[in-house]
Formats: C-alpha cells, structure tokens, sequence
C-alpha cells in the first residue's frame, strides 16, 4: 500500500497518518519531521532550511525529491508507505512519476483556512514521537505533557499566526493545483495512476479515521 496524504497545514494529515500506517503496519513519512530532524541535528542541510521552514515557504525541490527518493529505498519501505507532506508542488509529483514509482491511492483531506487557523494556533507537539495534541480539540491528560511518556510538549515555530498565514498562501499558489492533477491522473489511467478520493477533514478524529480506512480498503 502505497499512500499520498495532501491537505493544507493543519488539515490533520500528521494525525490521521499516525493512524494508517498503525493499521497498514507501513512507514509514516513526513518530510516535515524529516526536515525538522535536519535542523535539530544541526545537518548542512538543516542549516539550509532552517530560515526557509521558519518562514513558512517551501524548501527546494532538488533536495527534498533527492531526500524522498533514498528514503523510500529503505527497506521498512518495501511493503509500503505512507507521504505526508510529499509532494508539494507539480514539479515533486512528475519526478516521482517520471522515476516510475508507482502510488496506489492519493487521498485530499479538505479543510477551511479558518479553522485551519485555530487549530494550529492551538497545536502541541512531543517533539521525541511526533505525538499530536490540541489545546481545546485534542488535549493531553496532564496540561502540557505529553500522555505516554510525561515529557514536555512544544508548540512548532512555524504555528505563530502570521507564518500559518503565509503557509496557506504558499498551499493555495503550489500545492492545491496537485489536486487537480492527481484527479485528472486517475480519470486518464494512462500510466498505472494513483486512485484519487477527498475527504472533508472537520469533526471527530475517529469518524475522519474510519472514513480513511474504508476509502483505502475499498
Ligand atoms: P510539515 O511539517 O509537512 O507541515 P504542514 O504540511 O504544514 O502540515 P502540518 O504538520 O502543519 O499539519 P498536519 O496536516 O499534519 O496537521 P496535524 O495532524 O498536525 O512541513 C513544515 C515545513 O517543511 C513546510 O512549511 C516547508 O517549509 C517544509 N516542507 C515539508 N515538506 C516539503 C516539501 N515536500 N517540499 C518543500 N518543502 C517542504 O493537525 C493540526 C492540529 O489540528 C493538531 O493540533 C491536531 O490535534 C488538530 N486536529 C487534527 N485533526 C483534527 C480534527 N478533525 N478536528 C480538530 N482538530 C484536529
């Protein structure tokens, strides 16, 4: 099973795909996370897109399809994986097809800029697991700590207002136009395409969840 997860920032891909890939027993990729490592490492790489991530603008295409492309030749990856937040613009999802990787089913998961807005306002993070809470939507059972191990919880950089404002804007100019790509891609069926299907990602967690599971058993 090979899934693609796109949406806004804060649509719920990260949550959601904590989720599949439990139930699939496939590999989370997250380019963010795989980013956000870089940085933490301190990584030439990192150093390079640092600044960028902070500012809420995408990092290079070279790099992150030269990251992606040795990721998914590791061996977790051989029954599967799951992208969440790969790819992020046309030129990302050609390279992929042009290097004849096949994807199974690509799955939108829509939501409004508004409540994107204050759900990322709202948004901690066990940076150690990757573990997703929500102030009011999704708290954790202590204030502040993360529910398995009690360790701290972060709010990402990136989450201040006015840079989630800037994401949306980069969303909607580079990568919103995959939706319309992909779709056209399973209506053609010319090369062995992706199955595409959208899911309005606002209400209960595990309805979103259940509604994801029977779309990709389907
Ligand atoms: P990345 O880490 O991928 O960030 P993102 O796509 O902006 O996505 P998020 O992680 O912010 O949101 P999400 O959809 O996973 O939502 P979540 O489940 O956490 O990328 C960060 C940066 O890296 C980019 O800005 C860019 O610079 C760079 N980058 C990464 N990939 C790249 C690429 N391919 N090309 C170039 N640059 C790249 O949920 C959000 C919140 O909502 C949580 O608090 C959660 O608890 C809550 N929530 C979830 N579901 C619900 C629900 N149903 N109801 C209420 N609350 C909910």
């Amino acid at each position: 099973m090979r899934v693609i997860l796109l949406g806004a920032p804060g649509a719920g891909k990260g949550t959601q795909a904590k989720f599949i890939c439990q139930h699939f027993n496939i590999p989370q990729i997250s380019t963010g996370d795989m980013l956000r490592a870089e940085v933490q490492s301190g990584t030439k790489m990192g150093e390079q897109v640092k600044s960028i991530m902070n500012e809420g603008k995408l990092v290079p295409d070279d790099l992150i399809i030269m990251m992606i492309s040795e990721r998914i030749q590791q061996p977790d990856c051989k029954n599967g994986f799951l992208l969440d937040g790969f790819p992020r613009t046309i030129t990302q999802a050609k390279a992929f097809i042009e290097a004849g990787i096949k994807i199974d089913h690509v799955i939108e998961i829509a939501v409004e800029d508004q409540e994107i807005i204050a759900r990322l306002s709202g948004r901690l993070i066990h940076p150690a697991s990757g573990r997703i809470y929500h102030k009011t939507f999704n708290p954790p059972k202590n204030e502040n700590k993360d529910d398995l191990t009690g360790e701290e919880l972060i709010q990402r950089k990136d989450d201040q207002e006015a840079t989630v404002r800037s994401r949306l804007a980069v969303y909607h100019e580079q990568t919103e136009p995959l939706i319309a790509f992909y779709q056209q891609e399973d209506q053609q069926r010319s090369y062995p395409s992706p199955k595409f299907s959208r899911l309005v990602g606002v209400g209960n967690v595990d309805d979103i969840k259940k509604s994801l599971l029977d779309l990709l058993e389907k």
